[in-house]
């Protein structure tokens, strides 16, 4: 039996009683879940987190929900950081001869089975608003295929092309991993051999509200969110992929989320401009579309590879252009990206743990009265790492800039842009594109 009292006086100290209001009222079953979710919150990281986004908040307050309006926790204000533009090779202006010789390379790698797949599928679709794990969303095509199976597609094609097996990880949240693995299992793995599918779970981290007290969703349960996309490397160590991976001697791993469309996997092309790069990752970009498209763009932060968020950048950074009109900083970031193992490693070395962010989001609450409530405007924040956060760790990043109307279709929001109909659109417009 759980000490309720010196519990009781615990949560106390960080002024959230709250959390055990409604105890007496609940199933021992859910006594017990509730405990058990307390009992894993390290509370002083939580609410230093919280402090540092009210902290930060003060200009965000009349700000929208969801994207764009992340605050960054933590670092010094004082500290000015020194930002220059970052070199990329423009795809399009590659010579023939060195295109081959990028795709061979590419090829070799992915023939001697020294490739693996990273999806990133634990966040939660908000915009979307689908009821699911996002990967399980069907955008409409003739095949019916979900996001998971478009995706599985690609690998399929380039695993018989090849002839080797590549090991496909699919990060999930342990909100939505019991329904990704049912999915997969309800269609018979969409013909991949289930033995190279490994799903593994991110983490969480409790949702606060403004008033600095962590959210109940229920009498008996903590509202957590998954701790971001950047929690993918803390993930992959924890869950013993990274191991798996070191174990089967794969030496390039790619890294991408479930709602791009045209998401180029196994692109021979990328892995062979990556591997004779010698950096030790190389990320995909896109030109920005104007001087201020909501989009991270890459450049220097202190000499090391970073992507500056678009809420971020100064007006006169965001517009400024080149001689040849180029944006000097218009490499939008699209999470199409490919990391060295040695580059994994690093990243792992240096702790793993990247900055969080928070978020303002809108979420179901139990009020002080024991009712529960469905605000209409975000009245918590959630609390996210960046994967691109790592480039800051990697002394160099090779980029590689690709055309937009072939790589890349998100599937964001349900109507407009960036929906399920843009994404359908592009996928049909170019379905040869992106055979792998
Ligand atoms: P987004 O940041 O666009 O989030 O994720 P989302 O969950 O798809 O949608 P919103 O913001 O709630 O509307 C980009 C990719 O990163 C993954 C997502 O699953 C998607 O593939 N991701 C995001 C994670 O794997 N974990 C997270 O905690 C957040």
């Amino acid at each position: 039996m759980p000490d309720v009292d010196f519990l009781k006086g615990e949560l106390e100290k960080y002024g959230q009683a709250h959390l055990l209001a409604f105890y007496d009222e609940l199933s021992p079953e859910e006594q017990r879940g509730l405990v058990g979710q307390i009992e894993n919150i390290d509370f002083a990281k939580v609410l230093k987190l919280y402090r540092e986004a009210s902290e930060g908040d003060r200009d965000f307050r009349d700000v929208k929900a969801s994207r764009g309006n992340e605050i960054p926790c933590g670092g010094d204000p004082a500290d000015e950081p020194v930002l220059e533009p970052m070199e990329c090779t423009v795809k399009k202006e590659i010579g023939p001869d060195r295109a081959a010789l990028y795709n061979k390379i590419g090829e070799r790698i992915l023939e001697n089975g020294l490739f693996a797949a990273v999806t990133m599928a634990g966040g939660q679709g908000t915009r979307l608003g689908h009821d699911g794990p996002k990967g399980t969303y069907d955008i409409g095509l003739p095949s019916h295929a979900s996001l998971f199976e478009i995706q599985c597609e690609r690998l399929l094609r380039a695993s018989r092309r090849f002839g080797a097996a590549i090991p496909w990880y699919i990060m999930t949240s342990r909100e939505n991993d019991g329904d990704t693995r049912a999915f997969f299992r309800e269609h018979g793995f969409f013909g991949y051999d289930a033995g190279q599918i490994h799903f593994f779970v991110q983490n969480m981290l409790p949702m606060v509200d403004f008033e600095g007290r962590i959210v109940l969703d229920s009498k008996g349960h903590v509202k957590e969110g998954a701790d971001g996309h950047g929690g993918i490397f803390a993930a992959l160590e924890s869950s013993g992929c990274f191991d798996d991976m070191k174990r089967r001697g794969i030496k390039w791993v790619f890294v991408g989320g479930i709602d791009n469309v045209l998401l180029k996997i196994c692109d021979p092309f990328f892995i062979g401009f990556a591997e004779s790069s010698n950096a030790p990752a190389a990320a995909k970009s896109l030109l920005k579309r104007s001087a201020d498209e909501g989009v991270g763009v890459f450049c220097r932060r202190n000499g090391r590879p970073y992507v500056i968020e678009y809420t971020e950048i100064s007006k006169e950074m965001a517009g400024m252009r080149d001689d040849k009109g180029e944006f000097v900083y218009g490499e939008a970031h699209i999470l199409c990206n490919i990391f060295s193992l040695e580059g994994i490693q690093r990243i792992i070395d240096e702790g793993g743990g990247l900055p969080y962010h928070a978020a303002r989001k809108k979420t179901k609450y139990v009020a002080e009265n024991g009712e529960t409530v469905m605000p209409e405007k975000p009245n918590a924040y959630k609390f996210e790492a960046f994967i691109f956060d790592a480039f800051e760790k990697l002394e160099d990043l090779a980029i590689l800039r690709v055309d937009r109307e072939t790589e890349f279709a998100p599937v964001k929001n349900r109507e407009g842009e960036d929906s399920p109909e843009s994404a359908r659109r592009m996928y049909e417009a170019c379905k040869g594109a992106s055979e792998y």
